[in-house]
């Protein structure tokens, strides 16, 4: 078989690796990939959203299968283009990739099925929204409606911040379009769990958990980023966790879309937060999660390409999701300055220690490929997974790997799964 992925990040690398490992697969192409993405497939040059050179590409290259990994195409409607076009592709249509595009869709869904939630107001109209804070619980949560690049979400202590958040979203459009609606909700608080799922249109398959670190520096301090490392499993999804989301909120998300007249193929995120009253959904995510897929895909059993596929066929009930017992560790490696200003170019030196080295991953986000060799190109560069027996082990290999790697302005978090020392 021939796959393409599509993406550019380490998420994509991780989707890559697994893809490489499935003995259907003869070749692999990525549009547009990155430096490591490169090692074992062809990278084309061809934009995430260039959705005609995409099909065209398919076509042309007779592609068996094509795996979306982002979130603006599927939310841009790349699947049904594919599709339209006789090609297969892992993912959901633009319909159902809603479920991440607009909050304000995944929250009527929610309050509709019954599905658990933090309780909220969606607005089209600054003035009402204003209004409705003035009786307002503080703190409260904003969201812009559609895609923020992960920023659209701004946590508010009082009154006058909260204003001053409705107006950045929906006056001063700080995130564009995605502030044409806004969603207010309720404040909780609790450990947040990301569950990745397979889904077929009506049968759900759940991956092991893993947690993230949004925030940049240590001790969940500093501004948001797109994922700064991640552990997988969480020992907080507990039996008792998984018993009760499957009751409340697997099923019953993948029967609501499908009952909406949006059947969901492709993979489901489920962004949980444990509250004292049980899990509640933050939100949904209709992708892998970036970095959570760079410690979830390197401990499941299965061939990824054959329940991409099952997803597609409407066969996953016949499929046993299997992970290995044991625990995994990402920690990303940025350039510092991350999220907000950095140097790049820089030249990165040590990547040839992960070749053949059992457990040890290093997954690509922003690097290229130069004459010098591979620099530095974005703000997270690499992620350095490494497993283990258990997470303590799983987190001290990963921390030993990063030593392995050097670039200019290298910097990373140095608490990526401490929290496991609690549970
Ligand atoms: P989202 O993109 O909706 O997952 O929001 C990004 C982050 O904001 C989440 O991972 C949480 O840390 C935080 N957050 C979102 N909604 C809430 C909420 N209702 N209460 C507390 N924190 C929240
Ligand atoms: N790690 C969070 C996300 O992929 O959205």
């Amino acid at each position: 078989m021939k796959v393409l992925i599509v993406g550019s990040g380490g998420r994509e690398h991780a989707i890559a690796a697994s893809v490489k490992k499935s003995p259907k697969v003869d070749k692999i192409y990525c549009a547009p990939g990155n430096a490591g993405i490169g090692q074992i497939a062809e990278c084309v040059p061809i934009g995430a959203m260039e959705f005609e050179k995409i099909v065209d590409f398919a076509r042309q290259n007779e592609i068996d299968l094509t795996i979306v990994g982002m979130d603006d195409p599927l939310v841009g409607g790349l699947v049904d283009e594919m599709e339209a076009a006789g090609l297969k592709v892992f993912g959901p249509r633009k319909n159902a990739a809603v479920l991440e595009g607009s909050k304000a869709f995944s929250k009527d869904l929610m309050k509709k099925y019954n599905i658990p939630t933090a309780a909220y107001e969606s607005f089209d109209d600054p003035e009402k929204a204003l209004a409705y804070l003035e009786t307002a619980k503080m703190p409260v949560v904003l969201k812009a409606d559609g895609l923020a690049l992960g920023k659209g979400v701004l946590i508010c202590q009082n009154l006058e911040e909260a204003k001053e958040g409705v107006r950045t979203i929906m006056v001063d459009r700080k995130f564009g379009a995605a502030g044409n609606r806004m969603v207010i909700e309720e404040f909780m608080t609790g450990r947040e769990v990301s569950v990745l799922s397979f889904v077929d249109g009506k049968t759900i398959r759940i991956m092991s958990s893993a947690q993230d670190h949004k925030r940049a520096q240590d001790g969940d301090q500093g501004l948001n980023t797109g994922g700064m490392g991640t552990f997988s499993p969480s020992p907080f999804y507990t039996k008792e966790v998984d018993a009760f989301c499957h009751k409340y909120i697997y099923q019953a998300t993948v029967d609501a879309m499908a009952a909406e007249g949006r059947p969901f193929k492709g993979v489901i995120f489920f962004g949980l937060m444990l509250t004292k009253d049980g899990p509640r959904v933050l939100e949904y995510n209709a992708r892998f999660g970036d970095p959570e897929a760079q410690v979830v895909l390197p401990r499941m059993k299965n061939d990824l390409v054959e329940v991409a596929e099952a997803c597609i066929d409407g066969t996953l009930d016949r499929i046993d999701l299997q992970f290995e017992d044991n625990a995994a560790v990402c920690v990303v490696l940025a350039s510092q300055g991350y999220p907000v200003a950095y140097e790049k170019g820089f030249p990165i030196s040590g990547l040839e220690r992960f070749d053949g080295e059992e457990g040890y991953y290093c997954f690509h986000a922003g690097t290229k490929q130069t004459e010098q060799g591979i620099v530095t190109n974005g703000g997270r560069v690499l992620g350095i997974t490494a497993k283990g027996a258990d997470l303590k082990e799983a987190r001290a290999n990963a921390y030993k790997a990063t030593e392995w790697v050097t670039f200019e302005n290298k910097y990373m978090r140095h608490d990526i799964g401490k929290a496991i020392d609690e549970a």
